[in-house]
């Protein structure tokens, strides 16, 4: 049995640590930025005309970020990931980067983009402390890529070059797979991934608040391993190995590397999980797809200490689901990925 978080605080913070009710050390914070983004990606973001960003003074400052993983890593936390919305809108980005790297007890400091900014801001973000940069690429098709983005596909290409070139590698690609939409491009995609030294992860499309139809467009990874061109290249009856992430992955036939495949559908990944989230308005999120969130946005403006926001880190651990359930019928706004942060 764990004790209770107020036990815990008779102890100083140092000694707490974030353990859930199944034994899971969460370790790994991400932290949403920002809820703009400047693609339109129907899967990430409730439909066009429901779709309203935050006031900007909702948003959480750099400063309160920063406080939050001041406590955080003082609770355990040693990784960190930097997602959005599209994180390289929120300006003055690596100024929050070089502060979060100066903090004692992070080792890991990554990101998750959609690239188009990348070829201006790769170097500044190395300065600053970043390690690594996993990038959303959904098709190589330049018309597909528009239709699916809103955006074009040129400055994304760029983007990915830019980013090995400073050396945020490995760089992981990530790509959500919508039948109809883009499964046709798997195997491209391989290719795509090998020419560059990087490493693909397919995702299979999660139904949450969003402009898409996931009945009509959801696809299993088990379906993509019958194709043929996908088995051309990648060794489908290898044993899946497992990461400390979300991801697993298989050999190619070729060359070294792997694939990886991120099945939050079709088969579950939840025993390792280390992660919780924190929304960019300041929610505490301890399971993607559940809705429960605390509030450390408003606890921190009413004046709350760094114990209080300790506090709310040992709940939200003690909150964690052992597994993630999608509840299809949920008409909660915020259970959108551009508000998480994925
Ligand atoms: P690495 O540490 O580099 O492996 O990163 P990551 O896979 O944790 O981060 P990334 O942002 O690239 O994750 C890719 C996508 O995988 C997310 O946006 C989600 O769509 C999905 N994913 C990651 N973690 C989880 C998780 O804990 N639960 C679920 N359901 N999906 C997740
Ligand atoms: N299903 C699966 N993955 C998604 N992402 C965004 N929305 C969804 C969804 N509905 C992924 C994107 C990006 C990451 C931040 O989240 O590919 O890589
Ligand atoms: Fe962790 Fe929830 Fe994702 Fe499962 S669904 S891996 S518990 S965040």
């Amino acid at each position: 049995m764990h004790e209770s978080p107020l036990t815990f605080f008779k102890e100083p913070l140092r000694s707490a640590s974030l353990v859930d009710r199944f034994d899971r050390q969460l370790n790994y914070l991400r932290i949403s930025v920002t809820d703009r983004c400047n693609m339109r990606c129907d899967y990430c973001r409730p439909a066009a005309d429901a779709y309203q960003a935050e006031p900007r003074s909702q948003l959480l400052s750099f400063a309160e970020i920063e406080r939050i993983v001041r406590v955080a890593a003082r609770l355990g936390v040693n990784k960190l990931r930097i997602t959005g919305g599209e994180p390289l809108v929120r300006k003055g980005l690596s100024e929050l980067i070089a502060s979060l790297a100066r903090i004692e007890g992070i080792s890991d400091i990554a990101m998750t983009s959609n690239a188009t900014l990348l070829f201006k801001e790769a170097k500044a973000l190395v300065d600053a402390g970043l390690h690594r940069v996993n990038i959303s690429l959904d098709s190589l098709n330049p018309l597909h890529f528009r239709t699916l983005t809103g955006a074009e596909l040129s400055p994304v290409l760029a983007g990915i070059q830019a980013a090995k070139e400073a050396g945020l590698t490995p760089i992981k690609l990530n790509t959500v797979l919508m039948r109809g939409i883009n499964d046709d491009e798997v195997a491209s995609l391989i290719d795509f991934a090998v020419a560059h030294d990087a490493t693909i992860r397919f995702i299979e499309l999660m139904p949450m608040k969003q402009g898409m139809d996931w009945d009509k467009h959801y696809i299993s990874i088990e379906d993509i391993l019958q194709r043929e061109d996908v088995q051309q290249r990648v060794q489908v009856d290898a044993p899946l190995l497992t990461s400390n992430t979300a991801a697993r992955y298989l050999p190619l036939k070729e060359g070294k590397g792997s694939v990886g495949f991120i099945m939050p559908m079709s088969s579950r990944f939840c025993d390792g999980c280390n992660r919780l989230r924190l929304t960019s308005d300041g929610g505490l999120r301890s399971c993607l797809p559940a809705d429960e969130q605390l509030n450390l946005r408003d606890l921190m403006r009413r004046g709350g200490t760094d114990k209080a926001i300790a506090d709310v880190f040992l709940r939200s651990a003690m909150l964690k689901p052992e597994i993630g359930v999608y509840d299809f019928s949920s008409d909660n706004e915020k259970r959108s990925m551009i508000h998480i942060g994925g």
